[in-house]
Protein backbone atom coordinates (compact mmCIF):
# COMPACT_ATOMS: atom_id res chain seq x y z
CA UNK A 1 0.00 0.00 0.00
CA UNK A 2 1.38 3.37 -0.95
CA UNK A 3 1.53 6.27 1.55
CA UNK A 4 -1.28 7.52 -0.39
CA UNK A 5 -3.35 4.81 -0.36
CA UNK A 6 -3.15 4.41 3.49
CA UNK A 7 -3.74 7.70 4.26
CA UNK A 8 -7.06 7.49 2.42
CA UNK A 9 -7.80 4.27 3.86
CA UNK A 10 -7.06 5.65 7.50
CA UNK A 11 -9.24 8.73 6.45
CA UNK A 12 -11.92 6.58 5.66
CA UNK A 13 -12.05 4.23 8.49
CA UNK A 14 -12.05 7.54 10.66
CA UNK A 15 -14.92 8.58 8.42
CA UNK A 16 -17.01 5.91 9.00
CA UNK A 17 -16.24 5.35 12.61
CA UNK A 18 -17.66 8.95 12.58
CA UNK A 19 -20.82 8.09 10.63
CA UNK A 20 -21.36 5.69 12.71
CA UNK A 21 -21.37 7.96 15.61
CA UNK A 22 -23.69 9.86 14.02
CA UNK A 23 -25.72 7.14 13.27
CA UNK A 24 -26.44 5.77 16.69
CA UNK A 25 -30.42 6.02 16.70
CA UNK A 26 -32.55 8.62 18.55
CA UNK A 27 -32.45 7.72 22.44
CA UNK A 28 -36.03 7.27 23.03
CA UNK A 29 -37.34 9.27 25.97
CA UNK A 30 -40.90 8.14 27.38
CA UNK A 31 -42.75 10.91 28.73
CA UNK A 32 -45.37 9.90 31.00
CA UNK A 33 -46.97 12.65 32.15
CA UNK A 34 -50.54 14.50 33.17
CA UNK A 35 -52.16 15.94 29.85
CA UNK A 36 -55.44 16.35 31.66
CA UNK A 37 -57.09 16.64 34.87
CA UNK A 38 -56.36 18.95 38.09
CA UNK A 39 -52.40 18.73 37.04
CA UNK A 40 -53.13 18.93 33.32
CA UNK A 41 -50.78 22.59 33.56
CA UNK A 42 -47.86 20.82 36.36
CA UNK A 43 -47.24 18.31 33.22
CA UNK A 44 -47.36 20.35 29.95
CA UNK A 45 -44.41 22.97 32.59
CA UNK A 46 -42.69 19.48 33.36
CA UNK A 47 -42.22 18.77 29.37
CA UNK A 48 -41.52 22.30 28.54
CA UNK A 49 -38.66 22.55 30.88
CA UNK A 50 -37.10 19.29 30.06
CA UNK A 51 -37.25 20.06 26.01
CA UNK A 52 -36.04 23.38 26.74
CA UNK A 53 -32.84 21.99 28.10
CA UNK A 54 -32.24 19.80 25.88
CA UNK A 55 -32.52 22.85 23.01
CA UNK A 56 -30.34 24.92 24.92
CA UNK A 57 -27.99 21.51 24.44
CA UNK A 58 -28.41 21.72 20.64
CA UNK A 59 -31.06 18.58 20.47
CA UNK A 60 -28.91 16.26 21.49
CA UNK A 61 -27.64 14.51 25.47
CA UNK A 62 -24.72 12.65 25.38
CA UNK A 63 -24.12 13.08 21.52
CA UNK A 64 -27.68 11.22 21.17
CA UNK A 65 -30.28 13.10 19.20
CA UNK A 66 -34.21 12.52 21.15
CA UNK A 67 -37.56 10.93 20.08
CA UNK A 68 -40.33 11.28 22.15
CA UNK A 69 -42.92 9.33 23.20
CA UNK A 70 -45.78 10.34 25.11
CA UNK A 71 -48.90 9.05 27.09
CA UNK A 72 -51.16 10.78 29.37
CA UNK A 73 -51.48 9.02 32.60
CA UNK A 74 -54.60 11.65 33.62
CA UNK A 75 -53.58 11.27 37.14
CA UNK A 76 -54.96 8.08 37.44
CA UNK A 77 -53.05 5.40 39.43
CA UNK A 78 -55.53 2.46 38.30
CA UNK A 79 -54.51 2.98 34.91
CA UNK A 80 -50.70 3.32 35.54
CA UNK A 81 -49.32 0.00 35.10
CA UNK A 82 -51.10 0.16 31.71
CA UNK A 83 -49.89 3.52 30.83
CA UNK A 84 -46.20 2.85 31.51
CA UNK A 85 -45.98 -0.67 29.76
CA UNK A 86 -47.10 1.17 26.40
CA UNK A 87 -43.86 2.62 27.04
CA UNK A 88 -41.69 0.13 28.41
CA UNK A 89 -43.40 -3.08 26.35
CA UNK A 90 -44.84 -1.38 23.01
CA UNK A 91 -42.44 1.41 22.45
CA UNK A 92 -39.05 0.12 23.67
CA UNK A 93 -38.72 3.48 25.27
CA UNK A 94 -34.35 4.00 26.97
CA UNK A 95 -35.58 6.43 29.66
CA UNK A 96 -38.69 6.94 31.61
CA UNK A 97 -39.10 10.91 32.74
CA UNK A 98 -42.85 11.14 34.82
CA UNK A 99 -45.01 11.55 36.61
CA UNK A 100 -46.81 14.10 38.80
CA UNK A 101 -49.00 12.04 41.26
CA UNK A 102 -47.92 10.11 43.41
CA UNK A 103 -49.89 7.15 43.09
CA UNK A 104 -48.93 6.95 39.48
CA UNK A 105 -45.51 7.11 39.85
CA UNK A 106 -45.31 4.25 42.51
CA UNK A 107 -46.56 1.94 40.14
CA UNK A 108 -44.31 3.46 37.35
CA UNK A 109 -41.48 2.87 39.87
CA UNK A 110 -42.11 -1.05 40.43
CA UNK A 111 -42.27 -1.54 36.08
CA UNK A 112 -39.13 0.31 36.29
CA UNK A 113 -37.83 -1.54 38.84
CA UNK A 114 -39.19 -5.03 37.21
CA UNK A 115 -37.93 -4.15 33.69
CA UNK A 116 -34.52 -2.58 34.79
CA UNK A 117 -35.86 0.71 32.70
CA UNK A 118 -34.44 4.30 33.60
CA UNK A 119 -36.68 6.41 35.27
CA UNK A 120 -36.21 9.78 36.28
CA UNK A 121 -39.47 11.31 38.52
CA UNK A 122 -39.72 14.68 37.80
CA UNK A 123 -42.55 15.95 40.24
CA UNK A 124 -44.33 12.81 42.62
CA UNK A 125 -42.65 12.98 45.70
CA UNK A 126 -44.04 9.58 47.02
CA UNK A 127 -41.36 9.24 50.07
CA UNK A 128 -41.41 5.09 49.05
CA UNK A 129 -39.72 6.03 45.48
CA UNK A 130 -36.46 7.18 47.08
CA UNK A 131 -36.97 4.87 50.01
CA UNK A 132 -38.68 1.90 50.37
CA UNK A 133 -38.79 1.41 46.83
CA UNK A 134 -35.32 2.52 46.04
CA UNK A 135 -33.18 1.11 43.26
CA UNK A 136 -30.15 1.64 40.91
CA UNK A 137 -32.47 2.79 38.10
CA UNK A 138 -34.58 5.22 40.00
CA UNK A 139 -33.80 8.99 40.31
CA UNK A 140 -36.06 11.86 41.06
CA UNK A 141 -35.43 15.37 40.12
CA UNK A 142 -37.95 16.92 42.46
CA UNK A 143 -38.34 16.48 46.36
CA UNK A 144 -39.80 13.53 48.83
CA UNK A 145 -42.78 14.62 50.20
CA UNK A 146 -41.52 14.27 53.61
CA UNK A 147 -39.18 17.34 52.43
CA UNK A 148 -41.72 20.18 52.03
CA UNK A 149 -44.19 19.17 55.07
CA UNK A 150 -41.20 19.16 56.96
CA UNK A 151 -39.19 22.80 56.07
CA UNK A 152 -43.14 23.87 56.39
CA UNK A 153 -43.47 22.55 59.76
CA UNK A 154 -40.18 24.05 61.11
CA UNK A 155 -40.96 27.52 60.38
CA UNK A 156 -45.02 27.27 61.60
CA UNK A 157 -43.21 26.21 65.35
CA UNK A 158 -40.87 29.01 65.07
CA UNK A 159 -43.43 31.29 64.07
CA UNK A 160 -44.94 29.74 67.59
CA UNK A 161 -47.86 28.66 66.71
CA UNK A 162 -49.00 25.56 68.62
CA UNK A 163 -52.37 24.18 67.67
CA UNK A 164 -52.43 23.22 63.79
CA UNK A 165 -54.82 21.82 61.76
CA UNK A 166 -54.28 19.80 58.46
CA UNK A 167 -55.99 20.13 55.06
CA UNK A 168 -55.12 17.64 52.29
CA UNK A 169 -56.00 14.94 49.48
CA UNK A 170 -56.52 11.73 50.87
CA UNK A 171 -53.32 10.15 48.71
CA UNK A 172 -49.84 9.54 49.15
CA UNK A 173 -48.67 13.64 48.33
CA UNK A 174 -51.03 14.73 50.73
CA UNK A 175 -50.72 12.61 53.92
CA UNK A 176 -47.04 12.16 53.12
CA UNK A 177 -46.55 16.41 53.37
CA UNK A 178 -48.48 16.30 56.72
CA UNK A 179 -46.66 13.49 58.39
CA UNK A 180 -43.98 15.43 57.65
CA UNK A 181 -45.34 19.01 58.60
CA UNK A 182 -46.45 16.87 62.07
CA UNK A 183 -43.13 15.68 62.71
CA UNK A 184 -41.14 19.01 62.77
CA UNK A 185 -44.26 21.25 64.16
CA UNK A 186 -44.50 18.76 67.17
CA UNK A 187 -40.57 18.27 67.51
CA UNK A 188 -40.68 22.51 67.80
CA UNK A 189 -43.41 22.36 70.40
CA UNK A 190 -46.43 22.38 68.70
CA UNK A 191 -49.54 19.96 68.27
CA UNK A 192 -51.56 19.00 65.12
CA UNK A 193 -54.85 18.38 66.71
CA UNK A 194 -56.57 17.68 63.79
CA UNK A 195 -56.19 15.91 59.94
CA UNK A 196 -59.09 16.62 57.61
CA UNK A 197 -58.99 14.57 54.55
CA UNK A 198 -60.68 14.56 51.19
CA UNK A 199 -60.57 12.28 48.24
CA UNK A 200 -58.36 13.49 44.77
CA UNK A 201 -58.95 15.69 43.48
CA UNK A 202 -62.30 16.27 44.82
CA UNK A 203 -63.22 20.24 45.44
CA UNK A 204 -65.94 20.40 47.85
CA UNK A 205 -64.11 22.15 50.51
CA UNK A 206 -67.05 23.77 52.32
CA UNK A 207 -67.74 21.11 55.04
CA UNK A 208 -64.15 21.14 55.96
CA UNK A 209 -64.11 24.98 56.37
CA UNK A 210 -66.21 25.39 58.07
CA UNK A 211 -64.91 22.58 60.91
CA UNK A 212 -61.67 24.52 60.58
CA UNK A 213 -64.06 27.98 61.81
CA UNK A 214 -65.18 26.30 64.32
CA UNK A 215 -62.26 24.84 66.00
CA UNK A 216 -60.30 27.81 65.62
CA UNK A 217 -56.65 26.49 65.55
CA UNK A 218 -53.14 28.50 65.40
CA UNK A 219 -52.43 27.45 61.75
CA UNK A 220 -53.90 25.24 59.10
CA UNK A 221 -51.54 23.95 56.66
CA UNK A 222 -52.61 22.57 53.39
CA UNK A 223 -51.40 20.15 50.76
CA UNK A 224 -53.20 21.27 47.26
CA UNK A 225 -51.88 21.40 43.69
CA UNK A 226 -52.82 22.11 40.81
CA UNK A 227 -55.95 22.81 39.55
CA UNK A 228 -57.45 21.83 43.16
CA UNK A 229 -54.77 24.81 44.82
CA UNK A 230 -56.59 27.12 43.41
CA UNK A 231 -60.08 26.70 44.06
CA UNK A 232 -58.96 25.77 47.91
CA UNK A 233 -57.10 29.68 48.17
CA UNK A 234 -60.23 30.86 46.90
CA UNK A 235 -62.68 29.01 48.86
CA UNK A 236 -60.31 29.65 52.27
CA UNK A 237 -60.21 33.56 51.36
CA UNK A 238 -64.42 33.39 50.45
CA UNK A 239 -65.07 31.56 53.60
CA UNK A 240 -63.46 34.79 55.71
CA UNK A 241 -60.52 32.69 57.19
CA UNK A 242 -57.50 34.32 56.04
CA UNK A 243 -58.40 37.09 58.59
CA UNK A 244 -58.78 34.23 61.56
CA UNK A 245 -57.01 31.58 60.69
CA UNK A 246 -53.55 31.84 58.94
CA UNK A 247 -53.09 29.17 56.21
CA UNK A 248 -49.94 28.15 55.51
CA UNK A 249 -48.96 25.04 52.97
CA UNK A 250 -45.97 23.40 51.00
CA UNK A 251 -45.43 25.70 47.97
CA UNK A 252 -46.94 24.05 45.47
CA UNK A 253 -50.36 25.60 47.32
CA UNK A 254 -49.28 29.04 44.83
CA UNK A 255 -47.06 27.83 42.53
CA UNK A 256 -48.08 27.78 38.94
CA UNK A 257 -51.60 29.08 40.29
CA UNK A 258 -51.10 32.51 41.27
CA UNK A 259 -52.64 34.16 38.17
CA UNK A 260 -55.93 32.13 38.77
CA UNK A 261 -55.70 32.61 42.55
CA UNK A 262 -55.53 36.72 42.25
CA UNK A 263 -56.58 38.55 45.59
CA UNK A 264 -56.95 35.26 47.59
CA UNK A 265 -53.47 34.37 47.64
CA UNK A 266 -51.90 37.37 48.29
CA UNK A 267 -49.43 37.27 51.32
CA UNK A 268 -49.49 33.54 51.73
CA UNK A 269 -46.83 31.79 53.57
CA UNK A 270 -45.27 28.83 51.96
CA UNK A 271 -41.93 26.74 51.92
CA UNK A 272 -40.75 25.37 48.91
CA UNK A 273 -37.03 24.38 46.95
CA UNK A 274 -37.88 27.17 44.18
CA UNK A 275 -38.44 30.48 44.11
CA UNK A 276 -38.90 32.54 41.32
CA UNK A 277 -37.23 35.81 42.46
CA UNK A 278 -34.07 33.60 43.02
CA UNK A 279 -31.43 36.16 41.65
CA UNK A 280 -28.75 34.38 40.14
CA UNK A 281 -27.17 34.07 37.26
CA UNK A 282 -28.08 30.82 36.61
CA UNK A 283 -32.45 31.20 37.49
CA UNK A 284 -32.60 34.58 35.63
CA UNK A 285 -30.66 32.85 32.38
CA UNK A 286 -33.28 30.16 32.76
CA UNK A 287 -36.18 32.39 33.20
CA UNK A 288 -35.22 34.46 30.06
CA UNK A 289 -34.88 31.25 27.76
CA UNK A 290 -38.10 30.28 29.40
CA UNK A 291 -40.14 32.92 28.48
CA UNK A 292 -38.39 33.64 25.15
CA UNK A 293 -38.99 30.01 23.89
CA UNK A 294 -43.03 29.67 25.42
CA UNK A 295 -44.38 33.31 26.36
CA UNK A 296 -44.69 32.07 30.10
CA UNK A 297 -43.09 32.19 33.07
CA UNK A 298 -42.12 28.84 34.55
CA UNK A 299 -42.32 27.55 37.63
CA UNK A 300 -41.04 24.76 40.35
CA UNK A 301 -42.55 22.02 37.37
CA UNK A 302 -40.70 23.82 34.66
CA UNK A 303 -37.29 23.73 37.03
CA UNK A 304 -37.97 19.70 38.20
CA UNK A 305 -38.48 18.97 34.17
CA UNK A 306 -35.05 21.07 33.26
CA UNK A 307 -33.24 19.52 35.64
CA UNK A 308 -34.28 15.41 35.13
CA UNK A 309 -32.98 16.68 31.42
CA UNK A 310 -30.03 17.86 33.15
CA UNK A 311 -29.59 14.46 35.24
CA UNK A 312 -30.03 12.50 31.92
CA UNK A 313 -27.27 14.53 29.96
CA UNK A 314 -25.10 14.11 33.16
CA UNK A 315 -24.84 10.37 32.64
CA UNK A 316 -25.13 10.34 28.89
CA UNK A 317 -22.59 12.25 28.64
CA UNK A 318 -20.41 9.90 31.26
CA UNK A 319 -20.76 7.34 29.01
CA UNK A 320 -21.22 8.85 25.09
CA UNK A 321 -24.88 8.08 25.01
CA UNK A 322 -24.21 4.41 25.28
CA UNK A 323 -26.84 3.00 27.32
CA UNK A 324 -25.67 -0.34 27.54
CA UNK A 325 -23.27 1.21 30.41
CA UNK A 326 -25.44 0.70 32.83
CA UNK A 327 -22.98 0.91 35.77
CA UNK A 328 -21.50 3.96 34.75
CA UNK A 329 -24.49 5.76 33.87
CA UNK A 330 -26.07 5.81 36.93
CA UNK A 331 -22.90 6.61 39.08
CA UNK A 332 -22.53 9.24 36.92
CA UNK A 333 -26.03 10.42 37.36
CA UNK A 334 -25.63 9.49 41.50
CA UNK A 335 -22.70 12.10 42.10
CA UNK A 336 -23.50 14.73 39.36
CA UNK A 337 -23.99 17.71 40.84
CA UNK A 338 -27.00 19.49 39.11
CA UNK A 339 -26.77 23.43 38.37
CA UNK A 340 -30.27 23.86 38.58
CA UNK A 341 -32.26 27.33 38.57
CA UNK A 342 -33.37 26.50 42.31
CA UNK A 343 -29.47 26.45 43.22
CA UNK A 344 -26.59 23.56 42.98
CA UNK A 345 -28.15 20.44 44.45
CA UNK A 346 -26.89 16.78 44.86
CA UNK A 347 -28.27 13.41 45.39
CA UNK A 348 -28.75 12.19 48.79
CA UNK A 349 -27.64 8.14 48.45
CA UNK A 350 -31.27 7.23 47.85
CA UNK A 351 -31.35 9.68 44.79
CA UNK A 352 -33.09 12.49 46.03
CA UNK A 353 -32.52 15.76 45.87
CA UNK A 354 -30.57 16.98 49.28
CA UNK A 355 -31.53 21.03 48.69
CA UNK A 356 -32.68 24.17 50.22
CA UNK A 357 -36.04 24.98 51.05
CA UNK A 358 -36.66 28.58 50.82
CA UNK A 359 -39.23 30.79 52.49
CA UNK A 360 -41.85 32.33 50.64
CA UNK A 361 -44.30 34.93 50.24
CA UNK A 362 -46.56 35.53 47.67
CA UNK A 363 -46.59 39.13 46.16
CA UNK A 364 -48.42 39.82 42.88
CA UNK A 365 -47.84 37.36 40.47
CA UNK A 366 -44.58 35.27 42.07
CA UNK A 367 -43.23 33.65 44.62
CA UNK A 368 -40.82 35.96 46.67
CA UNK A 369 -37.72 34.20 48.69
CA UNK A 370 -37.77 36.05 52.04
CA UNK A 371 -35.34 33.52 53.51
CA UNK A 372 -34.36 29.67 53.62
CA UNK A 373 -35.98 27.73 56.00
CA UNK A 374 -34.24 25.00 56.49
CA UNK A 375 -30.70 24.56 54.51
CA UNK A 376 -29.33 21.79 52.17
CA UNK A 377 -32.39 19.49 53.48
CA UNK A 378 -31.78 15.88 52.76
CA UNK A 379 -34.68 13.16 52.70
CA UNK A 380 -34.06 10.50 55.46
CA UNK A 381 -34.40 8.13 52.61
CA UNK A 382 -36.32 5.24 55.20
CA UNK A 383 -36.88 1.57 54.17
CA UNK A 384 -33.95 1.90 51.13
CA UNK A 385 -31.68 -0.96 50.96
CA UNK A 386 -29.54 -0.32 47.69
C1 LIG B 1 -47.69 14.22 44.12
O1 LIG B 1 -48.69 13.57 43.85
O2 LIG B 1 -46.65 13.66 44.55
C2 LIG B 1 -47.67 15.68 43.92
C3 LIG B 1 -48.54 16.28 43.04
C4 LIG B 1 -48.48 17.65 42.83
C5 LIG B 1 -47.55 18.41 43.52
C6 LIG B 1 -46.68 17.83 44.41
C7 LIG B 1 -46.73 16.45 44.62
O3 LIG B 1 -47.49 19.72 43.31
Amino acid sequence: MTLRSALTAAALAAGLATAAHAQQPPLKIGLMLPATGTYAALGDAIEKGFRLYVDEQGGKLGGRSLQYFKVDDESDPSKATDNVNKLIKRDQVDVIVGTVHSGVALAMARAAKQSGTLLIVPNAGADAITGAGCAPNIFRSSFSNWQPGYSTGVVAAQKGYKRAMTITWNYAAGTETVKGFAEAFEKGGGKVVKDLLLPFPNVEFQALLTEIAAQKPDVVFAFFAGGGAVKFVKDYAAAGLRKTVPLMGSGFLTDGTLQAQGEAAQGLITTLHYGDDLNTPRNNAFRNHYAVAYKANPDVYAVQGYDAAQMLGAGLAAVKGDMNRRDALYAAIAKARIDSPRGAFTLSPQHNPTQDFYLREVKGEYNVVTGVAVKALPDPGRGCTM
